[in-house]
């Protein structure tokens, strides 16, 4: 039989044998730069590594610090961030630059509480960052890890981030006291290329007899798979055009989406025509009457939590649409690249940018 002691050596010398061979080369890895890491732990939440890369490459190129990304105005910042969703992150990141510049001397701080203070931190990037910039001991648990060690515990069920505190405790006799950052960082790796959501790689494993999904062959059940229920979306959008300029106007400050810009229009209401919509969401949204439509395209996007149909018409109004000088622009289609766009108005854009290139043909 083997003590703890050594049986904690073994599970940590197979795992970072493994780690050593396969891991893949991120750019945030290449030091342990703490805004570098910072950056890349709010853009990896809710999105991929492949997604996140060419994002982070351009970011840091444009602001390669805390101070850079402090002194950018909220509009650049959001722009950069169009395409990755969850656009209140970009927001949490300008407004704690700030806060770090005035706070702390444009130094991230090194402690739990002060970072959770910060806008945009929660638990999970508090102990990433004390963790993977600083070496401090803290186990985090994201979505790769808590995958990992609810079948190394064989823990049934759905994921349930009231778990996360049982998965905490788990963890933290495995955690080494020193060069905590390697040991996090190795078994989010394993998460994401042997120990994935389906079809995990076991054979491939090189903690299998530590896995009690493994022995139990429970590996494709743990945790259970969500409930996906999208919700499906129809919205109409006017095109309107003035001496070679388009109409876009700013949403909201809070809500969905917040502060993006967006084309007049809105969501088709049950029992409506995608018209009817149109000519509503016009007189709602500009005090104007819509004199005739053409439709030009439809597109799709699926959002994390809703996927949507937009309805795209060009269209001629009958009076002066009645805009507010903050919230509305007329903009060239060559200007389009200052505003921040949702994903689904930005495929939208692309429509009218060939449809520009064909005529110039
Ligand atoms: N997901 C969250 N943090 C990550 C990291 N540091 N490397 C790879 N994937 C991650």
């Amino acid at each position: 039989m083997k003590s703890e002691d050594q049986n904690l050596a073994s599970f940590r010398k197979k795992l970072y044998g493994w780690y050593e061979r396969h891991h893949r080369n991120l750019p945030w890895r290449e030091n342990q730069d703490p805004y570098k890491i910072w950056i890349s732990e709010i853009m990896l939440q809710q999105t991929t590594v492949q997604a996140v890369l060419p994002y982070y490459k351009e970011w840091i190129k444009l602001f390669p610090d805390v101070k850079s990304l402090s002194l950018a105005p909220l509009q650049r910042v959001l722009k950069s961030w169009q395409g990755l969703g969850y656009y209140q992150r970009a927001k949490n990141l300008h407004k704690a630059s700030e806060i770090i510049m005035d706070k702390f001397n444009g130094r991230i701080p090194q402690d739990y509480n002060e970072l959770k203070n910060l806008p945009g931190f929660g638990p999970y990037t508090a102990g990433a960052v004390l963790s993977f910039a600083f070496d401090k001991f803290y186990p985090v648990v994201d979505a790769n890890i808590r995958r990992v060690s609810m079948r190394l515990m064989g823990l049934k069920g759905r994921v349930n981030l009231k778990n996360d505190k049982n998965l905490l405790n788990y963890l933290k006799p495995f955690l080494p006291q020193r060069k905590t950052a390697l040991f996090n960082q190795v078994i989010m790796e394993l998460g994401a290329l042997v120990c994935r959501p389906k079809n995990p790689l076991c054979l491939l494993c090189p903690i299998t007899e530590f896995c009690q999904a493994f022995k139990e062959g429970k590996q494709e059940v743990i945790p259970r798979p969500k409930k996906r229920n999208y919700r499906k979306i129809e919205a109409v959008i006017a095109i309107i055009k003035k001496n070679g300029k388009y109409l876009i106007q700013k949403r909201p400050p809070s809500g969905l989406l917040a502060d993006l810009w967006k084309f007049p229009g809105g969501k088709r209401k049950a029992g409506e025509t995608l018209k009817q919509a149109l000519y509503r969401e016009i007189t709602e949204e500009l005090s104007a009457e819509v004199k005739e439509e053409t439709f030009l395209t439809r597109v799709y996007h699926a959002y994390t939590q809703f996927q949507v149909s937009l309805y795209a018409y060009e269209c001629t109004i009958k009076n002066e649409p009645h805009l507010k000088k903050k919230r509305h622009r007329w903009v060239t289609l060559k200007a389009f690249h200052r505003y921040p766009f949702p994903s689904g108005s930005a495929k939208i854009i692309k429509f009218l940018e060939e449809r520009e290139k064909a005529k110039d043909k």
